[in-house]
């Protein structure tokens, strides 16, 4: 596993739609591990490809809704798709590829994913809470969305020295 460099707002790449993964082969293995050693490396808590520069539909979510005593766990998502979301959430959220700046944006509060393995099998997983906005957020970026663009307003240096703020 090897980290690799997270691009930031500046790239191009990072607002062009990603295309589909067909090949599930070492080469996606090599990408999910890496993206995996890179956000364990940054303390992020979901990371998508198009981020370490590669416009393919793959991202990573750590899902921290978990009993008390059970460790935390990456999820990997291969073309994911939203299949259906309730409720509503308002909160701040950030990004590695926007380092240091957190804005408040609206999710769903419950999102169901479909998606494929890294060996290509579909599977369908829920989220709630963070994991959903992560869910979302990391989905935006495979369409080349950056929060900032649905953001309904940035905070300040104030809040942000106040809050405990993740980043996606
Ligand atoms: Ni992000």
């Amino acid at each position: 596993m090897a980290r690799r460099n997270i691009l930031t707002k500046e790239e191009p790449a990072l607002y062009k739609k990603c295309r589909p993964v067909t090949d599930f082969n070492p080469r996606l293995h090599q990408l999910l591990d890496d993206m995996r050693e890179t956000l364990s490396q940054e303390n992020g808590v979901g990371l998508a490809a198009p981020q370490v520069g590669v416009l393919r539909r793959a991202v990573i979510v750590l899902e921290t809704n978990v009993p008390e005593g059970e460790e935390e766990y990456l999820i990997e998502l291969v073309n994911p798709e939203i299949v259906e979301s309730s409720g509503e959430q308002y909160g701040a959220e950030g990004c590695l590829s926007v380092p240091d700046e957190y804005g408040m944006v609206r999710r769903p509060m419950n999102v169901k994913v479909r998606a494929q393995d890294r060996n290509g099998n579909f599977f369908k997983v829920e989220g709630t809470g963070l994991t959903a906005r992560c869910f979302c957020h990391e989905i935006d970026h495979l369409e080349g969305i950056i929060f900032t663009s649905k953001c309904e307003r940035m905070l300040t240096r104030e809040e942000i020295e106040s809050g405990e703020l993740e980043e996606e």
